[in-house]
């Protein structure tokens, strides 16, 4: 197998590698759950690499590259558990007059197709203003209403798509003093705090039933945008853009409410490696597949720094989320 480069520890295992081959390697029916973004179709391009799902010729060579990559995930899930992708729907460029593909609904009838059943729906609300400076998108701009709002724009959610392998889980993901850690913005209030890790009846345990309100949202509006991994540094220099890390509190959500702790979560797309760091500090096991070198060593700077298992055995107080970002970025 062409693994370039790879660190195994006894809280992760990372390589720099393609998805597809990296989980050949899996055994089956091992992996309790997995969470990723995929290369978007399209939208950019990480590197020249032929394997490199972003460097796809058109939109359907995208998803026949895609179908391998899903057919690996469920060989290597166990059977009843679930996968978690985060996409978006996918302008066709940045002219000003631009359509959009429901790349989403491709993602769904995809999974469909290969024995995965599609369960949940969560749409990450993002402020158009903050996207607006972000993307430079053309239509979503306060002057094209202006000029003419027949060609303006929205700020386009991001979704996080939940299927499940056909079968029967056999080990429940139970949560019997409920949810302690909530990975937000909101303030929690303050005379829920009592109840945090409760051991009593669950149908009192006011904290647990707060965070639960938002998890099982449809619309995550709730998401911290700042509290990503640093991945700034490994850009390289011939790079048009950079990576954008996914949000660590989706990661952490999805994590928290669909695996156990001690339990395999698997990435095919690292990145910077988000979702191999989430799982760690929520004390279950990482995985993760990253074709681009200079991700994957920003990926391994990013699990020196995360501290095992520091969200899986929350004491009275929350940590601070802000603190740990501001000690990831000194
Ligand atoms: C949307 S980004 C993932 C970002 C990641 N969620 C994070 O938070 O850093 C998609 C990644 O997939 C990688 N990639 C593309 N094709 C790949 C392949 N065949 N195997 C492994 N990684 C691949 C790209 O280099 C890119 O880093």
């Amino acid at each position: 197998m062409a693994i370039i480069d790879q660190k195994i520890t006894d809280d992760y295992a990372i390589y720099n590698g393609d998805c597809i081959e990296v989980m050949q390697s899996l055994p089956k029916d091992k992996i309790h759950l997995s969470v990723y973004s995929p290369p978007f179709g399209g939208l950019y391009h990480y590197s020249s690499d032929d394997r490199d799902l972003s460097n796809c010729y058109d939109y359907k060579q995208f998803f026949e590259h895609y179908e391998y990559v899903v057919k690996e995930l469920f060989r290597v899930t166990m059977p009843g558990r679930v996968t978690a992708v985060h996409c978006t729907d996918i302008p066709s460029g940045n002219c000003g007059k631009d359509y959009l593909t429901d790349f989403p609904g491709d993602v769904i009838r995809l999974h469909d197709k290969l024995g995965f059943k599609f369960i949940a729906r969560h749409t990450i609300w993002k402020e158009p203003l903050w996207v607006r400076n972000r993307t430079m998108t053309h239509n979503l701009s306060h002057k094209t209403i202006v000029d003419d709002g027949v060609y303006g724009g929205v700020a386009s959610a991001d979704y996080l798509l939940v299927f499940r392998k056909k079968g029967e889980n056999p080990v429940p993901v139970a949560h019997p003093t409920g949810l302690s850690h909530y990975a937000g913005e909101c303030d929690i209030p303050s005379d829920l705090l009592k109840y945090q890790n409760y051991e009593g009846k669950q149908t009192e345990n006011r904290y647990s039933h707060w965070i639960w309100r938002r998890y099982a949202s449809s619309i995550w509006d709730d998401i911290n945008m700042g509290r990503v991994l640093p991945f700034i540094d490994c850009k390289d220099p011939d790079d048009e853009k950079h990576v954008h890390p996914l949000q660590l509190d989706v990661i952490d959500r999805i994590i928290t409410l669909r695996s156990n702790i001690g339990e395999n979560v698997l990435t095919p797309f690292m990145g910077v490696g988000s979702e191999v760091y989430s799982a760690m500090a929520l004390g279950r096991k990482g995985i993760g597949a990253e074709l681009k070198k200079s991700y994957f060593r920003q990926s391994v700077k990013n699990m020196e720094a995360c501290k095992p298992g520091i969200y899986a055995s929350i004491g009275k107080e929350q940590i601070s989320l802000i603190d740990e970002i501001e000690s990831l970025t000194k």
